[in-house]
């Protein structure tokens, strides 16, 4: 078996987002190119109301898919089509936009005083960024956790681990979302679909990621080469937590404009046309 190496570690860096929400930007705008089908990763995470309560009133969503992930606290969602819903903790919200969702994400007062979550977005491919908008909630007591050799734990949100399948299916970039605890001294390996884009996210503690021989630990994105069969993570003295996404890459020219990607400058500007005229909504 061959291993995925490390081809970039970055720092999520602290960021303003939405009507002033202070969150952690993983990677974003500028790394979004080497990521692909992945364009943002932000991680929200704050024991301080103010950091998170203005929330992210409503905006418009088109040609991408948006993954809220809450660990910890509790979102309000809802839709201008009627959608409502509580985000709480364990719980996974994958929304498909589509040809356009507009919507707002509210997070409340954390009953645990932390508020912790992420949210990435996947884009869609041109022939499927106009598709009926779609929702996959899904409730933490719905994703199945698995316990591997050496007490390693997976909870499997999308993809499959021993067999077992996570809740969240039938996505265009096949992904694989997965939130994976590893005891210290413990070695761990995935198997990766050829090609896939690969890239995780630590939560807490440290491990190796590759056979460089280098130890990154929490709030680090660690992106992985293409080549290799597998990704390989060992543990130290201590434990650790970390989510690892994983999807095909579409390889197709990017418009990004806010929190609506497209495929060109002229899909984009007609969204926001639409928009502004109320014509934004299709289905
Ligand atoms: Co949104």
């Amino acid at each position: 078996m061959s291993y995925r190496k490390i081809k970039e570690a970055l720092q999520s860096i602290p960021t303003m987002e939405g009507a002033g929400v202070r969150l952690k930007r993983g990677f974003g705008h500028g790394q979004a190119p080497r990521f692909d089908p992945f364009l943002m990763l932000d991680d929200f995470h704050s024991s301080d109301p103010a950091d998170y309560l203005a929330g992210f009133p409503w905006h418009p969503h088109r040609g991408i898919e948006t993954i809220t992930y809450l660990l910890e606290g509790m979102v309000e969602h809802g839709d201008s089509m009627g959608n409502t819903g509580t985000i709480g903790a364990g719980d996974v919200q994958w929304m498909t936009a589509g040809s356009g969702v507009i919507h707002q994400e509210m997070p409340q007062e954390s009953p645990t005083g932390t508020m912790w979550g992420l949210q990435f977005w996947a884009n869609l491919p041109a022939d499927r960024k106009m598709m009926p908008p779609r929702y996959q909630d899904v409730k933490a007591a719905d994703i199945p956790e698995v316990t591997l050799t050496g007490g390693v734990t997976v909870k499997i949100i999308a993809g499959s681990v021993n067999g077992v399948e996570g809740p969240v299916k039938d996505i265009i970039i096949e992904p694989e979302m997965l939130d994976i605890t590893i005891p210290a001294g413990t070695l761990y390996e995935h198997p990766l679909p050829a090609g896939h884009t690969v890239f995780v996210y630590l939560l807490s503690g440290g491990a190796l990621f590759d056979e460089s021989g280098k130890e990154y630990h929490q709030e680090t994105v660690l992106l992985f080469g293409s080549e290799g069969d597998a990704v390989k993570v060992e543990t130290g003295n201590g434990i650790v937590r970390f989510v690892l996404v994983s999807g095909k890459p579409l390889g197709e020219p990017v418009a990004w404009g806010g929190p609506i990607v497209m495929n060109s400058r002229e899909e984009l500007q007609l969204a926001f046309k639409e928009y502004e005229k109320g014509t934004f909504i299709k289905q």
